[in-house]
């Protein structure tokens, strides 16, 4: 970590976030930071093993960041998108002072290059649309515009945490003390601005109730919940195991989880939800068992232009990440692979979505239109 952002680490830590709860002043990383001029990125290809930081300083960088998955995790996807989308308007505005029309063309090619490196999440859609929102409602000089965009961006970063602290409120009323709670993946503080959605939750419910354990499923093939939600879990002190995806359904046939928490990339009109790959078997296990399956996400992962999961694209990754980890291959020479990033959950599947307006039960169609009601939601 340079010194810089050790200094910043230990502010977070000592609650530079000021005016929110105590348990989100102990949060000790930044993911994503929007500063004039650089997007800084918490390297989450490095975690757990190393602490460092990625600074990027055009939208270009941002995108090679998205797609190689230093900065993964459907919201934080998003806001970091803004942040590129923030870069591209200050070059653009050097490229071209007095000229609006390039000056929104660059930042349309930018939007679709930033579009371009992830499919599934539907966070980077809704991000990108607010930032149009603005270029495109703008009136002043490119310089002027470049700014209100800048602000724009870091309010999205700032209300993506707030959105997660609700979450967590309303999700912790869903658990009691000493529950255990199975998650998958990692949609925790990394994976958002800071505080997590499934984590949020599992954070919560920990500062409310006390006695909160998690089972940790491992999640190949990226390993997010054994490199990712392990290490968060273990910064902020909560108790957790490990397992690896294929012991879920020994844990939740014994009894031993009392409900699973999972985030969300997008999620249909009718409730149909895509998430990392695997969640749909741990949906399963839990509807057979009769374990609460709750999905905890942002009403900016809701697309209700899409009706169901069929309509869900999913994200189709090399075959490499399978047949290998972090360059150590594990397959014989030659084997093919598959690999899915994402599968779905049908809406039957969950019992209820954990979103900042609250939790929504069944029927799904119209408890999300209801919460998306006034442009809340992809639409
Ligand atoms: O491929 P990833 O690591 O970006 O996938 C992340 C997930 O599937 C998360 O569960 C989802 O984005 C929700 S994050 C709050």
């Amino acid at each position: 970590m340079t010194g810089e952002r050790a200094q910043r680490g230990v502010a977070a830590a000592a609650g530079e976030h000021g005016g929110v709860p105590a348990d989100v002043s102990r949060l000790r990383v930044r993911t994503v930071e929007i500063l004039p001029g650089e997007v800084i990125l918490i390297d989450q290809l490095a975690l757990p093993h190393a602490e460092r930081y990625v600074h990027c300083g055009n939208w270009q960088e941002v995108a090679a960041r998205i797609t190689d998955m230093t900065v993964r995790g459907a919201p934080a996807i998003g806001v970091t998108a803004a942040g590129g989308l923030a870069l591209a308007a200050a070059a653009a505005a050097v490229a071209s002072p007095a000229d609006p029309a390039a000056f929104r063309a660059a930042l349309e090619q930018a939007a679709s290059g930033l579009l371009a490196t992830r499919p599934t999440a539907v966070n980077l859609r809704w991000a990108v649309d607010e930032m149009r929102l603005v270029w495109t409602a703008c009136a002043e000089p490119p310089a002027a515009c470049a700014e209100l965009l800048l602000a724009r961006a870091q309010a999205i970063l700032q209300d993506d945490i707030a959105r997660c602290l609700r979450i967590g409120a309303h999700g912790s009323a869903l658990f009691k003390a000493g529950d255990t709670i199975l998650t998958h993946c990692n949609a925790g503080a990394l994976a958002t601005a800071g505080y997590g959605t499934a984590l949020g939750v599992v954070r919560a419910a920990s500062a409310r109730h006390g006695g909160i354990s998690v089972l940790v499923d491992e999640t190949r093939p990226w390993l997010q919940g054994a490199r990712l939600t392990a290490w968060e879990l273990g910064v902020e002190g909560i108790p957790y195991r490990l397992i690896s995806d294929n012991m879920a359904g020994h844990f939740i046939q014994r009894g031993a989880v009392d409900g699973v928490v999972v985030g969300a990339d997008r999620i249909a009109a009718n409730g149909d939800t895509a998430n990392k790959i695997g969640t749909y078997t741990v949906s399963v296990l839990a509807k057979e068992h009769g374990v609460p399956f709750y999905v905890a996400a942002p009403l900016s992962t809701v697309d209700l232009t899409v009706s169901s999961g069929a309509g869900i694209p999913i994200e189709e990754r090399a075959e490499a990440e399978v047949t290998a980890f972090h360059g150590c291959q594990v397959a014989p020479d030659g084997a093919r692979a598959y690999h899915p990033a994402f599968d779905v959950t049908p809406a039957a599947n969950i019992t209820a979505f954990v979103t900042e307006a609250g939790v929504l039960r069944a029927p799904f169609a119209r408890s999300l239109a209801t919460a998306c009601a006034g442009g809340k939601c992809e639409s």
